[in-house]
């Protein structure tokens, strides 16, 4: 048991799952934890481990996660995961073990796909809560595939993409979250895992009521566990320690200091989406001429089969000249939050467009797979702070999407739309809103234990 100036704190113990998208929430989450007293232990996997340099007041263990570096290098994402969960599970149970030995544990909070810890927990009596990191309507999505499949309806043509799916508003086929590989059984099986509350007492979700209140109300019906909405995280935590597996380029924010207001087009994929040449040279050219200066990440492995950039076609890197800022990785949230930034071209992972709202910047939607489609509906259909761009990566259509964000009447609408959700947002967050009173809750659930 540790002592804190005479107080007893109580350790949690987090279990992220290893990949940028998941890691930033968990970590945003102790940070939030850590301020109510509790104090926190982050069991990880050696494959992507957070730096500790940036929370000294959390306590770091890492686990064998038996991933060979081939595996690693496949990028097949369901694979990895798995393996994680088989590899992980007696380890974790032994780390837990020697916690348990050593201090007071009230709890194990695991991300949804790390669903090993919850059978550790289980077996040596500590109460568990599941976070989710994926919106709310994401789950309806990924949990309706299991319907869908029954009625025969999957794998579904192209025929029907443009087709809304039967009892799922507002989907069209084309924005389900795709299984990230053709494996469905195997992405069935993860959904199963995921989305099983087991033994575990609560879920937290990364999201708010005015973002996702449909969706919650709905799972919340179904659910014989209290749901704590406490989102957007990255708000709450008041701690601004950076969560980046990979190293962030400050001078992007020089670059930005010298473009007008509201007249750069920040372009990123998130951590995981990959394109081959052809795709990035054409959305290159769509950048360059749109005639709007761009601030770029291009992150190394973003491109199949290159380190970074070397493969750019001839000519291209003199086109972008001084109207574009190409770098390997950024602090996105203080990008987000630059005055010059005006909007923001995104993959839609679901961090991202939390960010995204929480500075009021309008986007342009490319998903690439999974929750991301699900995430590209809610900014263009839902909310109407964004438009979808054509699916094709073709440079035409880049140059025509960017003109439409960020030059036409239709980009100060997405923009006002953008600022009066952001609006909101904030509302929400004050004391005494819903994400708050969910923090306290939790808090309390927590201490029950
Ligand atoms: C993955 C999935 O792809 C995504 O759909 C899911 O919602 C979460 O897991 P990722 O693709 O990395 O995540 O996207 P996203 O959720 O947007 O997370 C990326 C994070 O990296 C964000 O917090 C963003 O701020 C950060 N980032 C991105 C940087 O800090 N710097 C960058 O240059 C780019």
């Amino acid at each position: 048991m540790k002592n804190n100036g005479g107080r007893l704190r109580h350790q949690i113990v987090l279990v992220p799952c290893p990949f940028q998208g998941h890691i930033t929430p968990m970590l945003q989450l102790g940070h939030i934890l850590h301020s109510k007293g509790f104090s926190i232990t982050v069991v990880h996997t050696q494959f992507n481990s957070p730096n500790p340099i940036h929370h000294p007041h959390f306590r770091f263990l890492s686990i064998p996660d038996g991933l060979s570096d081939q595996i690693i290098a496949s990028g097949n994402i369901l694979t990895i995961l798995s393996l994680i969960n088989v590899n992980c599970r007696a380890h974790f149970k032994q780390v837990l073990a020697d916690q348990i030995g050593s201090e007071i544990v009230c709890c194990v909070i695991y991300d949804e796909l790390m669903y090993f810890s919850e059978f550790a927990a289980n077996q040596l009596n500590v109460s568990s809560i599941i976070l989710r990191t994926t919106s709310a309507a994401t789950c309806l999505g990924r949990v309706a595939f299991h319907r869908l499949k029954q009625q025969g309806l999957i794998p579904f043509q192209d025929s029907m993409l443009q087709s809304p799916v039967p009892d799922l508003q507002p989907f069209r086929f084309k924005d389900l979250p795709t299984p990230f590989s053709r494996n469905m059984e195997a992405f069935l099986a993860l959904v199963h895992n995921a989305y099983s509350n087991r033994t575990s007492s609560a879920i937290i979700w990364n999201t708010m009521e005015c973002l996702d209140e449909f969706s919650l109300a709905q799972i919340r019906q179904e659910s014989h566990i209290p749901i704590f909405p406490i989102g957007p995280l990255h708000k709450i935590a008041s701690s601004s320690s950076s969560t980046s597996l990979l190293k962030e380029d400050i001078g992007c924010i020089e670059w930005l200091d010298k473009q007008a207001n509201n007249s750069v087009l920040y372009v990123s994929w998130g951590s995981v989406a990959t394109a081959d040449d052809q795709e990035i040279a054409e959305m290159a050219w769509g950048l360059v001429n749109s005639k709007q200066p761009f601030l770029w990440v291009v992150r190394p492995g973003l491109i199949r089969g290159s380190q970074w950039i070397e493969a750019f076609p001839e000519g291209l890197t003199e086109a972008v000249g001084e109207r574009g800022c190409i770098v390997k990785w950024v602090p996105q949230k203080k990008v987000l939050g630059h005055g010059a930034v005006g909007g923001f071209l995104s993959h839609c992972g679901w961090n991202s467009v939390l960010e995204s709202i929480c500075e009021g910047i309008p986007m342009i939607c490319k998903p690439n797979f999974g929750d991301q489609r699900v995430n590209a509906r809610y900014v263009s259909h839902v909310w109407r702070i964004g438009l979808e761009m054509d699916d094709e990566m073709e440079r035409g259509n880049i140059e025509i999407a960017v003109r439409r964000l960020m030059v036409e009447e239709e980009g100060l609408e997405l923009r006002k739309n953008a600022k009066i959700l952001k609006d909101k947002v904030e509302a929400g967050l004050q004391n005494g809103g819903p994400s708050s009173n969910s923090l306290n809750d939790l808090a309390a659930k927590i201490m029950s234990f």
